[in-house]
């Protein structure tokens, strides 16, 4: 049976990334913020174990990684983000917004990283996943938004070099879009539903291998300039 992390995972993609993983038959862990918001994944029984990880904590994450010991860890999934000063220009650009989403988005996703890949390299799997963003593109870099497009950015490199040193160890890393996703992030409007991004992810997630570390792949398994 394959363990699967889940970070962020009590609502929007994390939570039907948990759902589709319990499904197939994997045990995950699941981390959330707070376990009073922990119903959806609840539900899930016995497939799922459920952590309290804010993962800008090094105490949470490093916590985390001591109850989790030796366990292998197959896939580890880094989806928890967020998207402040939403269409912020030069002008509204607030500075303190920018900090945090760098915290949360790229800081944290490499300390649980640095936390967990030991666990993923002695599994059978190997394969880390960060949920990075279209945004972060470099080369299709239009719009506002400083701080989320900076903050995937940089997700994007701190996960290329990674993936470079990891891959002597047999571990798969790579950065996926998930799309336009109806969630709290993304929005009613948005153009897929929560289903359709993570049948498409889940897809990438099966076919991708060591070849294709350091990679950045859209949901429907297209590659995304950086
Ligand atoms: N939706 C889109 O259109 C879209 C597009 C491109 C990329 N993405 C990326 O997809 C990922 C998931 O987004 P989503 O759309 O599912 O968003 P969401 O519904 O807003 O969910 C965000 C998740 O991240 C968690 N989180 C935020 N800060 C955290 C922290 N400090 N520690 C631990 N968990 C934290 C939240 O936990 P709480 O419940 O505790 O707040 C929640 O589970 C994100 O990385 C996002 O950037 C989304």
């Amino acid at each position: 049976m394959n363990n699967v992390l889940i970070t962020g995972a009590g609502r929007g993609i994390g939570l039907e990334f948990a759902r589709r993983f319990a499904d197939a038959g994997a045990h995950v862990h699941a981390t959330v913020r707070d376990l009073a918001r922990a119903d959806g994944l609840r539900a899930l029984g016995a497939s799922a174990t459920i952590h309290t990880c804010d993962v800008t904590s090094d105490a949470h994450v490093g916590a985390l990684a001591d109850l989790l010991g030796d366990t292998p860890i197959d896939i580890l999934i880094n989806n928890a983000g967020i998207l402040l000063g939403r269409g912020e220009t030069f002008d509204t650009l607030d500075i303190a917004d920018l900090e945090e989403t760098l915290r949360v988005n790229t800081v944290a996703p490499v300390r649980v990283t640095k936390a967990l890949a030991g666990n993923v390299a002695r599994s059978q799997r190997k394969l880390i996943v960060n949920i990075s963003s279209r945004m972060g593109s470099i080369g299709e870099a239009s719009g506002n938004n400083y701080s989320y497009r900076t903050s995937k950015a940089a997700l994007n490199m701190a996960m290329k070099i990674l993936s470079n040193d990891l891959k002597g160890r047999g571990v798969t890393a790579i950065v996926v879009h998930p799309g336009w996703v109806q969630t709290d992030m993304g929005g009613p409007s948005a153009s897929l539903t929560v289903g359709q991004s993570v049948d498409g992810l889940m897809k990438v997630i099966d076919k991708v291998r060591l070849r294709d570390t350091g990679s950045f792949i859209n949901h429907d398994g297209s590659r995304i300039p950086w």
